[in-house]
């Protein structure tokens, strides 16, 4: 699909491992985003060893303060991608190594066509535009490829990083939910924000324009980017 200064590839080789999902990647110009394959396991459990402490008081947690060892966690991740779910591992492209993580959950079909989607970066990478870079590509999937109509993010109210991230790429506040979920082991209250495929292409449209400069590679190619590819498209690009 044509996307301003990004170029998406679906990549339908089948690995021979245990993972036999097609593997996507998504290319933008400072990032790529891939599905996640087995041998990604040893970076990811290293990055989310490192920031633990930094993510701790953002991320759903039972009550009995419980938390999966990453190993677990990355097995649960490969295991989840399907139809319901699907990750995607970020990378920057000069360095080749991983730096976040974006999930689509709970993505429903028939007439909902919602995902819920979940993020992180390290804390390294943090607040250099990557990860608007990466949900810019990643909504481009969402409503291109996947055919969603509605995409949900529900932030704790004290996440500010959160909540600017998600209202710069046009999100809409919909309304607070009390004791909404777990987060560092208490119900916490959470904001609603979600943006819909007919909201999606303005929102776009103005994030490129308004983007610093050093992010971008080709403004002039950012009119009609954001519409749907062709149906049954798997090599999307310009
Ligand atoms: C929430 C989180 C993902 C936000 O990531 P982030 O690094 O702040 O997001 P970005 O990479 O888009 O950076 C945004 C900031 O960088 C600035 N920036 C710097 N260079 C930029 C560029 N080239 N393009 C766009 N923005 C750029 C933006 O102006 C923006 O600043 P602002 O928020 O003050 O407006 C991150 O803080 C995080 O992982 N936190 C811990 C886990 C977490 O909270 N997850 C979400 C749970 S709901």
């Amino acid at each position: 699909m044509a996307t301003g200064d990004m170029t998406i590839r679906r990549q339908s080789a089948r690995k021979p491992t245990s993972c036999t999902k097609p593997t996507i990647t998504l290319r933008g110009a400072r990032i790529l985003l891939r599905t996640p394959t087995p041998s990604d396991r040893r970076e990811y459990c290293s990055i989310r060893t490192t920031n633990d402490a930094y993510f701790r008081p953002w991320e759903p947690r039972a009550t009995d303060g419980s938390v999966p060892k990453p190993a677990i966690a990355f097995q649960r991740m490969l295991k989840a991608q399907g139809d319901t779910c699907r990750t995607f591992l970020v990378f920057e492209s000069t360095t080749n190594s991983m730096i976040a993580r974006i999930s689509c959950n709970q993505i429903f079909r028939g007439p909902f066509q919602n995902t819920i989607i979940g993020y992180w970066i390290i804390r390294k990478h943090a607040g250099k535009g990557y990860m608007t870079e990466a949900l810019m590509l990643a909504l481009d999937h969402i409503f291109g490829d996947m055919k969603l109509h509605r995409v949900e993010a529900n932030l704790v109210p004290k996440n500010a990083r959160s909540r600017s991230l998600v209202k710069r790429l046009g999100f809409r506040f919909e309304g607070l939910a009390k004791r909404y979920l777990q987060i560092a082991g208490r119900w916490s209250d959470h904001e609603h924000w979600a943006i819909t495929v007919e909201e999606w292409p303005r929102a776009r449209a103005r994030l490129l324009r308004s983007r610093p400069a050093r992010s971008r590679t080709n403004p002039a190619r950012t009119a009609s980017r954001a519409k749907r590819p062709a149906a049954k498209s798997h090599t999307i690009s310009r």
